[in-house]
């Protein structure tokens, strides 16, 4: 999928967003290293915390169907600044593939990319452990 594909992806994924509480609709499109895409939306609960973002959405998907190796993620929101991931999404990417590439829209469909390790500099991992 070229890169303009998979920020289509993600910029689709908005639509699917359950978000009645927060009212920001995030979407993302999470390309694994073997091509495999896997898409994901926020989903919100009634009770606040119990809800998930779209990133770790897509990366549990993929994850849940045997892909652990990703290369990139687009996440797409509608707000005028670019949506970037989470504290804990950053660190679930991390665990899993600290090399990804993060590139986040904002609701113009402009990009910002991001090195995962730019975004989580001096992240825990399993050598800590
Ligand atoms: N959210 C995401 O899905 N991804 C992000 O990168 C930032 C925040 C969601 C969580 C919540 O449903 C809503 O956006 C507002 O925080």
């Amino acid at each position: 999928m070229t890169r303009e594909e998979l920020k289509a992806a993600a910029i689709r994924m908005l639509d699917r967003a359950y978000c009645p509480y927060s009212h920001f609709p995030v979407g993302a499109a999470l390309e694994c290293a073997d091509g495999t895409v896997f898409t994901g939306c926020n989903i919100e609960n009634a009770a606040y915390s119990v809800g998930i973002c779209a990133e770790r959405t897509a990366m549990s998907k993929a994850i849940s169907e045997g892909h652990r190796d990703f290369a990139r993620i687009v996440i797409a929101g509608r707000s005028e600044d670019y949506c970037v991931p989470c504290g804990m999404c950053r660190q679930f990417m991390q665990e899993f593939s600290p090399q990804i590439e993060v590139i986040c829209l904002n609701g113009r469909g402009e990009e910002k990319a991001f090195p995962l390790k730019e975004l989580l500099p001096h992240g825990f991992d399993h050598s800590f452990l």
